[in-house]
C-alpha cells in the first residue's frame, strides 16, 4: 500500500489549511507553501531565509549538526583526499564521477579554453592600479558577455555548456591577471602542459625574466583549496546567482553577481578578514582580549572564520584545511609561523569558552585557508578571488540545474510592509 502523502495543517483564525509536506532524500521535511497566498491570503516571513528552502537541488547536501558535506553523495573529505578539482568539477556539473576517458576529455577541454580574448588586456588596464582584485574580477567577468557573444543565449543548451567551460577555464587567468595588475607585473599567459592548479600558481608567480618552478606539494595544496571551496548548496552568493539568472540574465552577468556577493566579510571575504584579525591579535597573550570583544554585544567585532549558518559542528572543510596548513608550512619550513600559533590557540580557547560552546560556533573553511595562502606567497587581497575562482563551478552547476528545471520562474520574494499607508502629497510650502 502506498504511503499517505504527509501534510501540515495551518490554522488562521477559524480557517484550516492543509499544506503538502515534501520529503527530501536527506535533511528535514519541507512544507510546500507555494499555494499558500492564493488559498489563505497570507505570506510567510523569513528574513535571511533561515527556515526557507528556495529550490530543490541534487548537487550538494550539508548536515550541519553532523558537520557533513556531500557533493552528489560523495563526502568532501574523501574528495579532498582522493580526487582533484577538475574531477570534482565534472562531478558537480554532470552528476557522476567521470570514467578515465571522460575525465581526460574534460580536462583537455577546460585546458584549451584558458586564454582570454586579447582585447580583455585593455579592459584590465583600465582599472586603477590599487583596485581590489575582487573589483577587477566582478568587472571582468561581467564584461565577458561583451567578448563571448556566442555563449550568452541561455535557452540554447550548447551555449550554456560553452559558457560553463569558458568560465571554469578562464577564471584562474582572470584572478591571476587581477593580481599581476595590482603589483605592476606583466600578465603571464596560461600554459597547456600544466594542470589547473599549477597553471594558476605559475600565472601568479612567474615573471618574464624568471619562470616559476611549480612545487607539486604546493600545487596539490592549491588544488585541495579549490576542491574544498567548489560548492556549498544555497549560500548567499549561489542564491544570488540563481536569483540573477531567474530573470533570464546571461551567464557572465550572473556569475559576476555571485562574485560581488561573495566579496562581503560575512561570506567569502571572511578569509581575508580572518588573516588580518590573526595578524592584529599578533601574539597568543592577546587572544583573551579578542575573545572578550567577540562576546561583547556592544562591540561589533566577531571572530572571523568562526560560526556558520548551517554548521553547528566542525565545518568538515576546516578539518582538511588545518591538515593542509600543517603540510604546507612543514614543506616551507615555517612550522613556527606566529599566525598559525595564534590561530591554533584561538581555536582551542574559543572551543572551551561557554559562549562559543552554547552558540555552537566552530572554525569554518576560512579559518585556516588564509594561513596556507599567505605561506604560498599570496597577499590577503587575493584570498577571496581564489575562493571565487573555485566556487565558479558550484555557481555554474546550480545555474545549469535551475535553467533546466521546468519549474524555473523569476525569483520574486514578498515583504512585510511596515511603512506609511497611502497619504496625500503636500506642496513644499505647506511642509
Ligand atoms: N563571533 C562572535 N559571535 C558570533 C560569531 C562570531 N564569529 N558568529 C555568530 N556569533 C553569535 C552572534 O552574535 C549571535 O549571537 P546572539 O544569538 O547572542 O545574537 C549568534 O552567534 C548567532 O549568530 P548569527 O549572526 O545570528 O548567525 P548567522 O547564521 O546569521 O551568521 C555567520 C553566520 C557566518 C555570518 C556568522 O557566524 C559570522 O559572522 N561569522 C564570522 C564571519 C565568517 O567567518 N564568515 C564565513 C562563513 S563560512 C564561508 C562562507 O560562507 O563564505
Amino acid at each position: 500500500m502506498a504511503d499517505t502523502p504527509k501534510t501540515a495543517k495551518l490554522t488562521i483564525a477559524d480557517k484550516e489549511f492543509e499544506l503538502p509536506v515534501l520529503s527530501p532524500t536527506a535533511g528535514p521535511d519541507v512544507i510546500d507553501i507555494r499555494k499558500l497566498y492564493a488559498q489563505a491570503d497570507v505570506f510567510t516571513y523569513d528574513p535571511g531565509f533561515t527556515s526557507t528552502a528556495s529550490c530543490d537541488s541534487t548537487i550538494t547536501f550539508i548536515d550541519g549538526d553532523k558537520g557533513e558535506l556531500l557533493h552528489r553523495g560523495y563526502p568532501i573529505d574523501q574528495l579532498a583526499e582522493k580526487s582533484h578539482f577538475l574531477e570534482v568539477c565534472y562531478l558537480l556539473l554532470y552528476g557522476e564521477l567521470p570514467s578515465a576517458t571522460e575525465l581526460e576529455d574534460f580536462e583537455a577541454l577546460v585546458t584549451k579554453h584558458t586564454m582570454l580574448h586579447e582585447q580583455m588586456v585593455m579592459f584590465f588596464r583600465g582599472f586603477r592600479r590599487d583596485a581590489h582584485p575582487m573589483a577587477i574580477m566582478t568587472g571582468v567577468v561581467g564584461a565577458m558577455s561583451a567578448f563571448y557573444h556566442d555563449s550568452t543565449d541561455i535557452s540554447d543548451p550548447h551555449q550554456r555548456e560553452v559558457a560553463s567551460i569558458r568560465l571554469i577555464a578562464k577564471m584562474p587567468t582572470i584572478a591571476a591577471w587581477a593580481y599581476k595588475f595590482s603589483i605592476g607585473q606583466p600578465f603571464v599567459y596560461p600554459r597547456n602542459d600544466l594542470d589547473y592548479a599549477s597553471n594558476f600558481l605559475r600565472m601568479c608567480f612567474a615573471v618574464p625574466a624568471e619562470d616559476y618552478e611549480v612545487n607539486p606539494i604546493l600545487s596539490r595544496a592549491m588544488d585541495r583549496i579549490f576542491t574544498l571551496h567548489a560548492d556549498h548548496e544555497q549560500n548567499a552568493s549561489t542564491s544570488t546567482v540563481r536569483l540573477a539568472s531567474s530573470s533570464g540574465a546571461n551567464p557572465f552577468a550572473c556569475i559576476a553577481a555571485g562574485i560581488a556577493c561573495l566579496w562581503g566579510p560575512a561570506h567569502g571575504g571572511a578569509n581575508q578578514a580572518c588573516l588580518e584579525m590573526l595578524r592584529e591579535i599578533g601574539t597568543v597573550d592577546r587572544i583573551p582580549e579578542f575573545i572578550e570583544r567577540a562576546k561583547d554585544k556592544s562591540d561589533p567585532f566577531r571572530l572571523m572564520g568562526f560560526g556558520h549558518r548551517v554548521y553547528k559542528n566542525f565545518d568538515p572543510r576546516a578539518k582538511v584545511m588545518k591538515q593542509s596548513a600543517d603540510e604546507v608550512l612543514g614543506l616551507l619550513g615555517i612550522e613556527n609561523n606566529p599566525t598559525l600559533q595564534v590561530a591554533m590557540e584561538l581555536e582551542r580557547l574559543a572551543l572551551e569558552d561557554p559562549y562559543f560552546k552554547e552558540k555552537k560556533l566552530y572554525p569554518n573553511v576560512d579559518f585556516y585557508s588564509g594561513i596556507i595562502l599567505d605561506a604560498m606567497g599570496f597577499p590577503t587581497a587575493m584570498f577571496t578571488p581564489i575562493f571565487a575562482l573555485a566556487r565558479t563551478v558550484g555557481w555554474i552547476s546550480q545555474w545549469k540545474e535551475m535553467i533546466a528545471d521546468p519549474q524555473n520562474k523569476i525569483g520574486r520574494p514578498r515583504q512585510l510592509y511596515i511603512g506609511e499607508n497611502a497619504r496625500d502629497y503636500t506642496d513644499v510650502e505647506q511642509r
